[in-house]
């Protein structure tokens, strides 16, 4: 199946366009270590790759694109109250469906889960793409080789990393934690330990 409109290339063209070299590599990375774990997983390569590439997307866009955004759209109030870094996943995925053309709903959802996590509701590619952010091979810190080990082994336990923490860095750093980050945390910690 095909998830965009015109080729590869041209949506790789466009997301490189929206972002610095920098960023644009790290969607490459993204992309590539999600199709690794796409195939791994029994997700379509083709989905996740393209989930990868694109959850970015909206990373540099000023704060008053995300603003006009949330009100238009009558999205969550509530996320007047965070910023850039919940924004270009939550509020980026309505820019990669009107923008780029993306109207598939599990790549939409993957792109808006993974500056979040997500709890139950989290399907196999948001797992993908959360993962695939985290440890793509530009990646380097400390625990990053864990985290690693722990998704090659099994996906949840990678999310459950993950989700502990960025959870505890955010506490460490007295910084405010998204709700749905809270409750994917307190989700996945009861799931994988018993
Ligand atoms: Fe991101
Ligand atoms: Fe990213």
């Amino acid at each position: 199946m095909k998830y965009y409109s015109g080729t590869f290339e041209q949506l790789k063209e466009k997301v490189a366009q929206a972002l610095t070299p920098d960023r644009y590599q790290h969607c490459l990375r993204v992309s590539q270590t999600a199709k690794s774990l796409a195939e791994q997983n029994g997700v379509d390569p083709e989905q996740a790759a393209v989930a990868g590439l694109v959850h970015d997307y909206a990373k540099q866009r000023p704060d008053q694109d995300f603003i006009q955004v949330i009100k238009a759209k009558h999205l969550d109030p509530d996320l007047l109250n965070w910023n850039n870094a919940i924004w270009h996943g939550v509020v980026g995925a309505e820019m990669i469906h009107d923008e780029l053309g993306i109207t598939d709903p599990g790549i939409l959802q993957a792109v808006r889960d993974h500056t979040t996590g997500a709890g139950a509701s989290m399907s196999t590619l948001s797992k993908i793409i959360f993962m695939a952010d985290y440890i793509e091979p530009g990646r380097d810190f400390p625990g990053v080789d864990e985290a690693r080990k722990l998704t090659e082994q099994n996906l949840d336990l990678g999310v459950t990393y993950q989700l502990q923490h960025t959870v505890a860095y955010l506490v460490e750093g007295g910084r405010p934690v998204y709700p749905a980050s809270f409750l994917a945390y307190n989700y996945w910690i009861r799931q994988t330990q018993h």
